[in-house]
């Protein structure tokens, strides 16, 4: 058994976590909306179409925000298609994904199931094939109260009050040339810029996120940022990072450690941003915005021999096992650690597309991945707090001297709770670690919710929906075990 040490002084703040960092992502990709939120005629389906089961387990995981409507989708949608009588939308082509887009699904509807969900929109303009011109304009269909030709529209649509929406995205990765109307960082820099410009002029309240890199290895990585913020810094709010991991190797301690190549990047964003606001002598600071992450590996190949131009296909779901809820748990330590600056974040994405939640025609259930982000978003809010560990370290393939324990902590002052979120990268040994508080008075009883003891590939299916789910026991004293490969919730009351 090892042995280790964990410090917390309650006074560590890190930051005031903005809710926002517990997103995720809806996009028109394979199953994720229709058969994954939307399958009208299907009994498990409400009067509005949308599926009950799956609204549960949202509700659940409570999401506070999901970004929609894309994703590579985004880059060539007219958002017009998707709002009014739907015996009038027009069935077009997606050329991000290679299917067919019936429209039946847009913002309209998206927005019905977020009320049921409870969560905010974050929204997704085309700057792909378009420009300024049709973001305003859906901006002023959104927010604009009535008097003017789109937000007569929206009312007439149904929909007399303005949606509020508070949170857009300049376009999606814009340096990718997978990406419909990719650009160059000028030419994306400018346009972003001045599509800025109008949404704030149409409505100062609303804060904007600029594409940054579509993952931290494209060649133009910091050079696209750095020219982004030089020309856009004024009008945008923040920049986003994407960014999937993987274990194509089967290396689980270098992929147990991929929350650490996470933080770097996150360190890289931040030093971008912070030194064009020094070159600029700007008061002003941008923060960041970790609008796409998770793993994403397992269907990679399978998905290159879908049909094209069908409906609905069954794209990117990936199916989930025990080790990829690890990293997921090691994802979320990274993204609170950095709250002070990651300010908001999408599990990318929600239902059947690299998703916690899956369906089938009969059901929907939770991946192993759900676990970690529900107790991220259910016991994540509050007040981030360092910890500090002293324990062994390993070297893996990728990265070198990574400590085996990984944590923060989360002070919720409303709810009198603190929690403590631990994952144990260590394959073979458990590890006791004496934890001491400083500045807090904890009650003696704590519960300890635990994933381990799992394969590292089992997973949740259909069949076997709950092979990987986690343990709860209650705990006292000051000493805690965490057991070898496992995520760990440590949840005081004081
Ligand atoms: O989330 C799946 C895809 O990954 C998104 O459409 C795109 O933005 C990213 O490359």
């Amino acid at each position: 058994m090892e042995k280790a040490k964990i410090s917390i002084n309650a006074e560590n703040v890190i930051s005031c976590i903005d809710k926002r960092l517990y997103g995720s992502f809806i996009e028109h990709l394979g199953r994720a909306v229709y058969e994954g939120i939307y399958q009208p005629g299907n009994p498990n389906s409400d009067e509005d179409g949308f599926r009950k089961d799956v609204i549960e387990l949202v509700k659940k995981l409570n999401v506070p925000i999901v970004r929609y409507p894309g994703g590579n989708f985004v880059s060539g949608y007219n958002w017009e298609d998707g709002v009014g009588p739907k015996e009038k939308r027009p069935v077009k082509l997606d050329l991000a994904w290679f299917t067919t887009e019936t429209n039946e699904f847009g913002m309209q509807e998206f927005q019905k199931w977020l009320d049921k969900v409870g969560s905010e929109l974050m929204m997704a303009v085309n700057l792909g094939t378009r420009g300024p011109d049709e973001a305003r304009n859906l901006l002023e269909y959104a927010n604009h109260k009535e008097g003017t030709y789109w937000s007569d529209l929206r009312i007439s649509h149904g929909r007399k009050e303005p949606y509020g929406v508070h949170t857009w995205c300049l376009g999606n990765e814009m340096d990718g040339p997978w990406q419909m109307g990719g650009k160059t960082p000028e030419e994306y820099g400018r346009v972003a810029a001045e599509t800025a410009k109008l949404m704030k002029w149409t409505d100062p309240s609303v804060e904007l996120v600029a594409c940054g890199s579509s993952n931290s290895n494209m060649p133009t990585f910091g050079k696209w940022e750095l020219t982004v913020l030089d020309k856009a810094y004024d009008y945008i709010d923040y920049v986003s990072l994407h960014e999937y991991y993987a274990n194509y190797a089967d290396d689980p301690e270098s992929f147990l450690a991929e929350n650490i190549g996470m933080d770097r990047f996150i360190k890289a964003v931040i030093a971008f941003c912070d030194a064009i606001k020094a070159i600029k002598h700007s008061d002003k600071t941008i923060n960041l915005s970790f609008d796409e992450w998770n793993v994403w590996y397992h269907t990679k190949e399978s998905d290159k021999k879908i049909e094209h131009w069908i409906k609905a296909p069954h794209r990117l779901e990936d199916v989930y096992n025990f080790e990829d809820a690890l990293v997921v748990g090691g994802l979320l330590i990274t993204l609170i650690k950095n709250s002070d600056r990651v300010r908001m974040a999408c599990l990318a994405q929600l239902v059947n597309v690299i998703a916690p939640i899956m369906t089938n025609d009969e059901k929907a259930w939770a991946q192993t991945i759900y676990y970690p982000y529900y107790h991220a978003s259910n016991y994540g809010r509050g007040k981030a707090v360092r910890v500090d560990i002293s324990c062994g370290t390993y070297d893996s393939a990728k990265y070198k001297n990574v400590p085996y324990l990984d944590s923060v902590g989360v002070l919720n002052e409303e709810k009198r709770e603190f929690t403590v979120f631990v994952l144990n990268r260590n394959l073979k040994d458990d590890i006791t670690a004496d934890i001491r508080f400083e500045n807090l008075e904890l009650k003696a009883e704590a519960e300890h919710i635990v994933m381990a003891g799992f394969g590292l590939k089992d997973a949740n299916t259909a069949e076997h929906p709950d092979t990987v789910v986690p343990a709860s026991k209650k705990v006292s004293g000051t000493s805690f075990t965490f057991p070898k490969a496992s995520w760990n919730v440590l949840r005081f009351t004081y």
